[in-house]
């Protein structure tokens, strides 16, 4: 199997193929490109590789292209390689939320994949880690409500995002003026950003309607009322989620605890915490601090044995990993196990 990356010098590229190296996939070939030619610039199987400038030409050969590259790329190029045959695996937003295109974690959703299909969009990040924790508690009883506060990591965008955090922690650290941000709204040390992505003329953000648009998609729940408050955070890598839930049937906490501890992808904690930098370079979606939602008046200790439709949890996934390189990677491993690809 001839295989290429597309952004394979960015945050999620050189994490796909990373990936790709440790589950060992059959790669006969692997092209890897950028915007531009660099020599001996990203590392596989313990050589170093070439990285060249992304064109139509360059593509040709390749059974199937990771896209990494942002919305440019992946509009420029993917079309193409799809009427040419090859397989896409996307992660920008541009195809996500188009009729008739899947839209894939293998984790909640496999059975969405048909064999007819060339193109399979890897969905937000965020949305991947709330629905892969969503997706338990839809099964046993259903799901009406999600409302969720996220709390995102600094290469959620992007290396220049990394770099800028890491830059401005530095300079905190010395007492050194901010680095005047450009990547963020505001200094991100010692700081927290109500601002992911762009606002729409509704106070809505981009993120937030990601969040949103494919939950719905995902759970295959397209009336669902859901609503999201996307916010930035200093923290290298590894989002996190607080989310406020109504299920549709009566039920308790050990019947949705019991759900998480044979649910694929997830890591089920019944006690204590789990934070970002526990799941840093992990591939799981780790749930925590599962409890009925709305206290009473009086402290009612029984209410988590009660049966109850308003639940809270906290969920955290590596968006590099589990939101994006992992999950796109299992797309492939999906295919090759259906005979869709030929390995
Ligand atoms: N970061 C995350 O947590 C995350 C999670 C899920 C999805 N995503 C999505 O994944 C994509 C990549 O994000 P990222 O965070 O990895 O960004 P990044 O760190 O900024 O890397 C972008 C990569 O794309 C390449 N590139 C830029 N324009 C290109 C073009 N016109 N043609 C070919 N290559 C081009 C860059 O090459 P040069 O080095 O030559 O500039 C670089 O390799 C984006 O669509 C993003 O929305 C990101």
């Amino acid at each position: 199997m001839n295989v290429a990356v597309v952004g394979a010098t960015g945050a999620v590229g050189e994490t796909i193929l990373r990936v790709l190296e440790e589950r060992d996939l059959p790669i006969a070939r692997l092209g890897t490109f950028a915007s531009r030619d660099r020599r001996a610039a990203v590392r596989f199987r313990g050589d170093l590789l070439d990285v060249r400038a992304t064109t139509h030409e360059a593509l040709r050969g390749f059974d199937v292209v990771f896209f990494a590259g942002g919305e440019d790329a992946s509009e420029q190029y993917a079309p193409a390689l799809v009427e040419r045959g090859s397989i896409v695996i996307d992660n920008s937003a541009t195809f996500r939320m188009r009729d008739g295109v899947p839209l894939i974690v293998p984790d909640v959703n496999a059975a969405a994949l048909q064999a007819e299909h060339r193109l399979f969009p890897v969905a937000n990040c965020t949305a991947i880690v709330l629905c892969t924790a969503l997706r338990p508690i839809r099964d046993v009883a259903g799901l009406r409500g999600v409302r969720v506060a996220t709390y995102q990591a600094a290469s959620g965008a992007g290396r220049a995002g990394l770099d800028e955090f890491l830059a401005g922690e530095r300079a905190v650290a010395a007492g050194d003026a901010d680095p005047e941000p450009s990547v963020f709204a505001r200094p991100l040390a010692r700081n927290v950003l109500p601002e992911v992505g762009s606002f729409d003329g509704t106070g809505w953000s981009s993120e937030e309607r990601k969040i949103c648009d494919e939950t719905r998609k995902l759970l295959g729940l397209p009336q669902l009322a859901i609503g999201a408050t996307a916010v930035r955070v200093p923290v290298r890598t590894a989002h996190s989620e607080a989310v406020f839930l109504e299920t549709v049937r009566a039920t308790n906490v050990a019947e949705l605890a019991a759900a998480f501890e044979h649910a694929p992808g997830i890591v089920f904690h019944r006690r204590g915490i789990v934070t970002p930098r526990d799941v840093e370079g992990t591939d799981d979606v780790h749930v925590a601090r599962l409890r009925a939602a709305l206290r009473q008046a009086q402290d009612d200790k029984a209410q988590d044995d009660k049966a109850q439709t308003e639940f809270a949890l906290w969920c955290v996934g590596d968006q590099l990993r589990r939101g994006a390189a992992t999950n796109a990677v299992q797309i492939l491993e999906l295919l090759l196990s259906k005979g869709y690809v030929a390995g």
